[in-house]
This record gives C-alpha cells, structure tokens and sequence, in this order.
C-alpha cells in the first residue's frame, strides 16, 4: 500500500503576500514524479502572523520557506526508501 503525503500551502492574503507561490513553485519542484506526494492549496489557517503557513500530513508548518519546503519533501522521499 501506498503512503499518499498531503502537502498544503496556504493561499490566503498574507501568506499570499509573504511568497507562498514561491514555496508551492519548490515544493513542485522537489515532488517531481512521485505521486505519494500530493500538493494541493488551501484557505487561511489562522496563523497569519506566522506565515508564509504549510500543513504537512496534517502539521501545521509556520515560516515555511523554499529551503525548508524542499527538506521537508526530501526527508520524506528518504523515509520511503528506507
Ligand atoms: S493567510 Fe495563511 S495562515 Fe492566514
């Protein structure tokens, strides 16, 4: 069975504003073909001050940046192959 990772970038105006189509663009770029790893959108998550804001597998994720997005999709590729 396949483990699906859900990953959500927040598009809501201040995580819009603070580069969160830069992350997504990232995240895109780190998932590549790997169809375990779902990167969807979603509205506001409340923590607005502490954006740009990430849910991974339901972890909320706060200052996410192109650097961390991409640690965190390679660390879950390494989980699987291990
Ligand atoms: S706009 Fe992203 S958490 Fe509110």
């Amino acid at each position: 069975m396949i483990t699906k990772h859900v990953i959500k970038i927040c598009k809501g105006p201040a995580c819009s504003q603070r580069f969160a189509n830069d992350i997504r663009r990232a995240a895109e770029e780190a998932t590549g073909e790997d169809e375990t790893i779902e990167i969807r959108t979603c509205g506001c998550r409340g923590f607005c001050e502490d954006g740009p804001t990430v849910v991974v597998d339901d972890v909320v994720h706060s200052h996410m940046s192109e650097v961390a997005i991409v640690g965190i999709i390679t660390g879950i590729k390494k989980e699987k192959i291990t």
